[in-house]
């Protein structure tokens, strides 16, 4: 049985069959037609942490695939209360199809996916956010900004150049693995001390040297938005970094992914983020709401592809 928890686990062609089901998922719903392989089937989402986007494209996901989402906030059950994850996994795995976990240490969702009987999908960790990440893809894809794998039907530009400005956190993690694993060149700037984690970025030049890909770590952000396709970059102080925010706004403040930095990516480079933003700290309003901003067509792929997600687990557990 596959849980998706990280995408160092996954491989090049089990990212690529997932992004297949997706754009075949969004395909047909696009023309009403609707995929309903989970029929019956319930999806319990736990939420240690605040959530908007992904709360909803799991549940409007499950739903429109034919199942049934429950959302437990870990504020409600014994969870949080201090109930171990280990009796947690077991019991609510013995009832449901599928779960999807948001948490805090990476180390809790393997945990609660070795206990769980059922496949288990990281809604977001301190460490990683891979289904933001096939989101990301997607919507790269949609843009005719990705390496031709499989044939998809937009004319695309070659290896994609992605410069990651700012926190090296679990959305920069996420890029370090979804790059070194596809083979794009990702180029990272981010503050003297607010690296990614070592560990990841060891295991990211590993994996790039097999896949083609390149990682770069850049002194500046100007050095890595400098002749981007994609510019991204996320929140200064992540959820649980909440005291460390204004002592981050200073640290951060050469890291904004202003109109100046934006006009030196290629010219038809796009800007993404995860959101939630903060304009004025990490993104100008200029640029998250300017021409070249995909921002709310990646936050509604977070819809489509975590329905790949979730019908690929489904198939590769029967
Ligand atoms: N990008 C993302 O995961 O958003 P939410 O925190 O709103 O779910
Ligand atoms: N890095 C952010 C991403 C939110 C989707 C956080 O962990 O809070």
């Amino acid at each position: 049985m596959k849980h998706f928890l990280t995408l160092r686990d996954c491989s090049k062609e089990e990212i690529l069959d997932i992004l297949d089901l997706a754009i075949t998922i969004k395909q047909e719903f696009l023309q009403n037609r609707l995929n309903t392989s989970m029929q019956n089937k319930i999806l319990a989402m736990i939420f240690e942490k605040n959530s908007t986007r992904t709360r909803v494209s799991f549940e409007a996901g499950i739903y429109q695939l034919g199942g049934m989402g429950m959302f437990l906030s870990s504020k409600d059950i014994q969870l949080g209360r201090g109930e171990p994850i280990k009796d947690t996994a077991r019991a609510i795995g013995s009832m449901v199809d599928m779960v999807m976990l948001r948490t805090y240490a990476q180390e809790r969702l393997e945990e609660f996916a070795h206990y769980s009987p059922v496949p288990v999908i990281n809604g977001l960790s301190d460490l990683f956010h891979p289904a933001q990440l096939l989101a990301d893809y997607l919507t790269m894809i949609e843009c005719g900004i990705y390496l031709p794998d499989r044939a998809y039907n937009t004319p695309h530009i070659g290896v994609p150049k992605v410069a990651y400005i700012g926190d090296g956190n679990n959305m920069a993690n996420s890029w370090l693995m979804l790059a070194s694993k596809m083979g794009f060149e990702l180029r990272l700037a981010c503050p003297d001390g607010y690296m990614p984690d070592e560990k990841i970025l060891s295991l990211a030049f590993e994996f790039a040297k097999k896949s083609g890909g390149n990682i770069i770590v850049c002194p500046s952000p100007q050095e890595a938005v400098s002749g981007a396709n994609v510019v991204t970059t996320d929140t200064w102080a992540s959820m649980g970094q909440e005291d460390e925010k204004e002592i981050r706004q200073k640290i951060f403040k050469d890291y904004c992914v202003d109109e100046d930095l934006m006009a030196k990516a290629a010219k038809q480079a796009i800007f993404l983020h995860c959101f939630p933003a903060y304009r004025g700290q990490e993104v100008s309003e200029g640029v998250l709401e300017g021409k070249q901003s995909r921002v709310f067509h990646e936050a509604q792929n977070r819809l489509h592809a975590q329905k790949g997600i979730m019908v690929w687990l489904h198939k590769n557990r029967a």
